[in-house]
C-alpha cells in the first residue's frame, strides 16, 4: 500500500475510513473488537445483515484492520473467522485525548454532506448552523470531551492563575458555544462557589446539555439558547469560548457583545486550535490534514456567510491575538497547551 502514488493511497484509505465509519455506526466495529467470529456471528452481535457483515469484514481484512484465522475460510464447511488486528483496530479500545470513535462516526454523514459543501465552495454562502446540525447531529460535540477531561482542570485553568483564583472565590462564568456542555460540567463540579451559564445557538444541544447537567446534579450550571452577540450587559466575570469562536458568523458582533457582558475586572478565556494558519508550517503537525479538512468541510462553512470572509479552525493562529487587540482587549497570556490548543486570556483595555 505504501508504494502507491499518494492520490491512489488516499483514495484507498478513504474506502477504509468509510468502512470504519460504517462499522462505528452499525456496531460492527464493536462486534469485531469483542472477539473472533464468522460473518454470521459478527452480524448477530451487531444486529445487521450477514451478507453485508461478510463484505464489511472482508474490507476490514484488505485494509489492515482484521485478519482471517488460519485454516478458516475458502470453504463453506469452515467459514472465515474474522479477528480484529489489535495493532491497528485496537486503538479504538484506548482512551485518547480526543474521541476518535466520534470522529470516525462523523465521517459518514460528512460524506453525505459533500454535495452541499460543493455548493458552498462554489457560491461562498457557507452552510447555516441548523443545516449542519441536522446533517451531523450531536456527534461533533463528543470529539472534544476527552480533551476537556484531560486538559481543562489539569492544564488550561492552572496556566491562568487569575482565572483559577476567581473561580475558587466565586465568579459568574459564561461559556459561549458550549455545545454538549462537557467543559462547563467539569468547571461547575470543580468550582462549586462559582455560577456557570452556557449560551449556544443550537436549542437541541441546549436541551441535551441541561438534561446531562441535571443528571450530574450540578445546581450551579444551566444552558440557554442564545446568540453570542446578545449577551446580557455586565453579567459575567469570566467569558469562556472553547473551540467555538472560529464557528461564529459575526466575530466582531460577538466580541463587542462579550466586551459589554464582562463586568469591570472580568476577563475572556479562549481556546483555539494551535495552528499557525500557514499551511507550509502546519504541514509539520501530525493532525494538520484532519484539522484543515474539518475546517473546509465544517467549521469554515458554519462561520461563512455571503460576502464575508468566514474563519474556520485554521484562522486563530494568524489572526486571534491581533483581532482581540483591535477589538479593545489586551492579551494577558497566550498559553499553548499540549492538547493542541492556544489558551488565551484577555481583558478589556482600560481595565
Ligand atoms: C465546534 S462546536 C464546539 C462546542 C464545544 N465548545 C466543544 O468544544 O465541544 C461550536 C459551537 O458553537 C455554537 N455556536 C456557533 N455560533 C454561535 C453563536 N453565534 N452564538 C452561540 N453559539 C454559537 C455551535 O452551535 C456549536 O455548538
Amino acid at each position: 500500500m505504501s508504494d502507491l502514488p499518494q492520490v491512489i493511497a488516499d483514495l484507498a484509505r478513504w474506502y477504509a475510513l468509510m468502512g470504519l465509519g460504517l462499522g462505528e455506526r452499525t456496531g460492527l466495529n464493536d462486534a469485531l473488537l469483542s472477539g473472533i467470529g464468522t460473518a454470521e456471528e459478527l452480524a448477530r452481535r451487531a444486529g445487521v445483515d450477514a451478507d453485508n457483515a461478510r463484505l464489511w469484514a472482508e474490507l476490514m481484512v484488505v485494509s489492515g484492520y482484521a485478519t482471517v484465522a488460519e485454516g478458516t475460510g475458502g470453504d463453506s464447511n469452515s467459514p472465515a473467522q474474522f479477528e480484529a488486528d489489535d495493532s491497528t483496530l485496537g486503538i479504538l479500545r484506548r482512551t485518547l485525548p480526543f474521541d476518535l470513535r466520534a470522529a470516525l462516526e462523523i465521517a459518514v454523514p460528512l460524506a453525505g454532506l459533500m454535495p452541499r459543501i460543493e455548493r458552498a465552495v462554489r457560491d461562498g454562502g457557507g452552510i447555516a448552523s441548523d443545516e449542519l446540525q441536522a446533517a451531523l447531529g450531536p456527534i461533533p460535540e463528543r470529539v472534544n470531551v476527552p480533551t476537556y477531561d484531560k486538559y481543562l482542570l489539569a492544564d488550561w485553568i492552572p496556566a491562568h492563575p487569575e482565572v483559577e483564583a476567581a473561580l475558587q472565590a466565586g465568579a459568574d462564568v459564561v461559556e459561549i458555544g458550549p455545545g454538549g456542555g462537557g467543559a462547563l460540567r467539569l468547571l461547575a463540579a470543580a468550582f462549586p462557589a462559582s455560577r456557570f451559564l452556557g449560551y449556544d445557538l443550537d436549542p437541541l444541544q441546549v436541551t441535551e446539555a441541561n438534561a446531562a447537567t441535571q443528571a450530574a446534579g450540578l445546581g450551579n450550571l444551566r444552558f440557554e439558547a442564545r446568540d453570542a452577540a446578545l449577551l446580557p450587559d455586565a453579567s459575567a466575570d469570566i467569558v469562556a469560548i472553547f473551540d467555538a469562536f472560529h464557528h461564529f458568523t459575526d466575530p466582531d458582533g460577538a466580541l463587542a457583545g462579550l466586551r459589554r457582558a464582562l463586568r469591570p475586572g472580568g476577563c475572556l478565556l479562549m481556546a483555539e486550535p494551535a495552528l499557525t494558519g500557514d499551511p507550509v508550517v502546519d504541514a509539520e503537525d501530525t493532525f494538520a490534514t484532519i484539522t484543515y479538512g474539518a475546517s473546509l468541510f465544517y467549521c469554515f462553512q458554519e462561520s461563512k456567510t455571503p460576502g464575508r470572509p468566514g474563519m474556520g479552525s485554521t484562522w486563530g493562529g494568524g489572526h486571534l491575538l491581533g483581532f482581540l487587540e483591535d477589538g479593545g482587549f489586551r492579551v494577558v497570556r497566550a498559553y499553548v497547551s499540549d492538547g493542541g490548543y492556544d489558551v488565551v486570556q484577555a481583558v478589556p483595555t482600560g481595565d
